[in-house]
């Protein structure tokens, strides 16, 4: 098969490649390299030693990839096999040349599919299977569809489901399944490819994720209170989370029906996890397994090491590898309404615009999910369908998601009320552009404020505006999630989670508790009609202290992540895997971004005495052998805050530029007025401005709520009477 290389070898040896020029022999050598890279990768006497199936042991695991992402990841495996390739006989020269050879590709298949060649060869549908694949939806069923026209009627008047044409420009900017974008540029690999730093500055080992959580996070049982921040604002920073960022890790293939086929239809249906669980597994089971080594005398884990799968990598040209958002990454209920149109479909009644719920015992949840294979409590007490599979990571969740989807309900029937003639779709359309403006508006002017400092909002303009439209829309801004924020700044809200959720009556009183660590992925919390339901837990939240936002972590994210119940130590650390996490996506080490958001350069470590007590650089110093090597989770998360902020500098321009990407690279947002796009007028956007609180949905969306804080975040504000809350009109929004 190979028998043309050594002529190639020749040919780059006489011709380095200079001009980015695709020639007949350069095609040859990527062409070469790809078919390689597919015969080395899904080779049956290639197969993993052990994976998930023959561990014997169920992993439970929050990100899991859906069909379109195992397609992506197909593509970027086989890219990032051939880039080794390419790399190991040419060097890096070859990559851009390389890179042109695949734009070219693309091209041919596009006027295939026009119909527009008359013969293509075996070889080259083989090579193509490679890079269309991942266009072609997966499952039964197509989940994304991929907008030939932007322009059309719908994509003016309608936020597509997937983000797809939300920019018009670059259509595929922001939209579920894309990369991640890099605040730095390029990501930070030792071996500038994919392979994570596992070495020092020094030469010396870097310390392990684990060791960092032990000696610089564990909070020792002692939890440090927020002064005045409840517990609720934790709990909506995650729903923020699960709307914009879902970085799914990577699966095991099937090699035998990958090579069988190469069929899009069977690789949904492909892809187990994998078990990285073994120190080992990085050589016997898979490149994309990456533990984390837990020292001998660790005061929970009696394991040598704790399992953790890399992301997927989904890189769609060669060079470094490179991860996706597997959930829309705009601010638009990702949560409530999906991220496909199978998601979308999956959630909703088909019946005047409503949503689908449960209604069993009394009052209303999710609907239940019988297939949820990541549940870990039983028939009957299943965990639920919503727009994001996580929604039943753990029980307080819940109350947030069915709090949405409540409302989203009760305005398709005020809608439906006024509007007898509308259809399902209109109506459901029309009610799920109004909850992802409230939504915006909550995050922009509720919820960002309580952790950053006015400076920041009025500098990165995230303040809503008074009366007037919002000009800013900017179509060169591209919208997506970083990975910066999502593997480590957005990941602060970890610290405010307590190691308890206790539950309060109608009447303030404690009513029970349950522990994070005892809950997670179980739904039986939810289904206790006899106290209440859900409803004490959204009581507690609101009416009681989250954890300080610092550097130290309760019990059960520190601990017992995933735990089976009775089975200590069957989990992982959430705090370890942050870190190895943002080792897995090359982020660049903490110094280089504090430099970046302008502070002043590190060689030393007193050097960070301008934004770390003394008392937190002996602490690093303590675990780390040179600044340098400092993980930017951790450096985020032992920075002094900023006055009036819950984050120090770095933390906060990480998140205010991310805010700012999606508030300037949204066409939709709910301020914005954009040329031939259907935004809201301006007595529309009043009306979401002066009558849409966060105190308000909930107050209309429980049954045993009658007051509620003045400031819905802070613990201590006085309360008033839900009826005395201004209430959305709807009928501002029927034109
Ligand atoms: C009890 C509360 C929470 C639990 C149990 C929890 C759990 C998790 C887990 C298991 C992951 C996956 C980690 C990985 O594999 O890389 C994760 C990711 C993440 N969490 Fe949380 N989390 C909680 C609260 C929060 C809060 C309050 C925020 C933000 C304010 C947040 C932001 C994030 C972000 C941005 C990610 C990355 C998501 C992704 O990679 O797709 N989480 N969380």
């Amino acid at each position: 098969m190979v028998s043309f290389l050594p002529i190639c070898l020749i040919f780059f040896a006489v011709h380095r490649i200079s001009a980015i020029e695709v020639t007949e022999e350069s095609e040859r050598i990527v062409e070469d390299a790809v078919m390689r890279a597919l015969e080395s990768l899904y080779n049956p006497d290639n197969l993993p030693q052990n994976n998930a199936s023959s561990a014997g042991e169920r992993i439970v695991m929050s990100q899991q990839a859906n069909a379109d992402s195992k397609s992506a990841q197909f593509t970027g495996e086989v890219l990032e096999e051939a880039t080794r390739t390419l790399v190991q006989e040419f060097g890096m020269d070859i990559l851009p040349v390389a890179n042109e050879v695949i734009n070219k590709w693309k091209v041919e298949e596009e006027q295939e599919n026009d119909g527009n060649a008359t013969e293509v060869p075996e070889t080259r549908k083989k090579r193509q299977a490679v890079f269309r694949i991942k266009r072609q939806s997966g499952g039964s069923k197509k989940c994304t569809t991929h907008p030939s026209n932007c322009n059309d009627r719908f994509h003016t008047t309608t936020r597509s489901i997937t983000g797809h044409c939300n920019n018009r420009e670059n259509p595929e900017l922001g939209k579920s399944v894309s990369p991640l974008r890099r605040v730095l540029g390029g990501a930070f690999y030792a071996d500038g490819l994919g392979q994570m730093r596992t070495r020092s500055v020094t030469g010396a080992e870097l310390p392990s994720a684990r060791l960092i959580s032990n000696v610089l996070h564990d909070d020792r049982n002692n939890q440090v209170f927020s002064a005045n921040i409840n517990h609720l604002h934790m709990i909506i920073g995650q729903f923020i989370a699960h709307d914009v960022v879902f970085i799914p890790s990577s699966v095991v293939f099937n090699t035998k029906l990958i090579l069988l086929s190469l069929i899009p239809l069977l690789l949904a249906r492909n892809g187990g996890q994998l078990d990285c669980s073994a120190c080992n597994s990085p050589q016997r089971v898979s490149g994309n397994c990456a533990p984390i080594r837990v020292s001998l005398n660790d005061r929970y884990f009696k394991i040598p090491c704790m399992r953790l799968t890399r992301a997927l990598n989904g890189q769609e040209n060669f060079g470094v590898r490179s991860q996706i958002g597997q959930n829309s990454h705009f601010l638009d209920l990702s949560t409530v309404y999906g991220s496909s149109e199978c998601e979308m479909d999956s959630v909703r009644s088909f019946r005047d615009g409503k949503l689908k719920t449960f209604t069993g015992l009394g009052y209303t949840l999710p609907p239940q999910n019988f297939n949820d294979t990541n549940c870990q409590s039983k028939a009957p007490w299943v965990c639920f369908t919503c727009g994001d599979f996580r929604n039943s990571l753990h029980p307080a969740l819940i109350p947030i998601h069915t709090i949405f989807i409540k409302e989203h309900n009760r305005l398709a029937d005020l809608v439906r009320s006024r509007r007898r003639r509308m259809s399902d779709e209109e109506i459901f359309q029309l009610v799920r552009k109004i909850l992802i403006g409230m939504w915006q508006h909550i995050v922009y002017n509720e919820y960002l404020p309580k952790y950053l400092p006015q400076r920041s909002l009025r500098n990165f303009d995230l303040q809503p505006l008074r009366n007037r439209v919002h000009l800013g829309y900017k179509p060169k801004q591209d919208p997506s999630i970083s990975a910066e924020f999502a593997a480590a700044a957005f990941r602060f809200g970890h610290s405010q989670a307590r190691f308890d959720f206790p539950r309060l009556n109608a009447a303030g009183r404690p009513a029970g508790n349950y522990d994070l660590g005892h809950d997670i992925f179980y739904a039986d919390q939810n289904y206790l009609s006899g106290i209440g339901g859900w409803e004490p837990v959204m009581n507690g939240m609101v009416r009681l202290a989250g954890m300080k936002s610092d550097r130290y972590f309760s019990f059960g994210i520190r601990n017992q992540m995933f735990e089976i119940r009775g089975r200590n130590g069957s989990g992982v650390d959430l705090v370890s895997v942050n870190i190895q996490r943002g080792r897995d996506l090359g982020l660049h080490p903490y110094v280089m971004y504090r430099q970046f958001v302008g502070l002043s350069p590190v060689s030393k470590f007193n050097d960070l005495n301008t934004t770390f007590s003394k008392e937190n650089i002996n602490a690093l110093r303590s675990v780390y052998s040179d600044p340098m090597d400092i993980d930017l989770y951790t450096g985020i998360m032992l920075e002094e805050n900023m006055a009036g902020a819950q984050l120090g500098p770095t933390g906060v321009f990480l998140i205010a530029e991310q805010f700012k990407a999606l508030k300037t690279g949204d066409r939709f947002f709910y301020e914005s007025s954009v040329a031939n796009t259907d935004n809201f007028n301006l007595d529309e956007m009043n009306e979401i401005r002066q009558n849409v609180t966060l105190a308000k949905l909930i107050c209309t969306n429980m049954d045993s709520i009658n007051r509620i804080n003045t400031d819905i975040f802070d613990f201590r504000s006085n309360q008033v009477a839900c009826s005395t809350l201004p209430e959305i009109n709807i009928n501002t929004f029927l034109r």
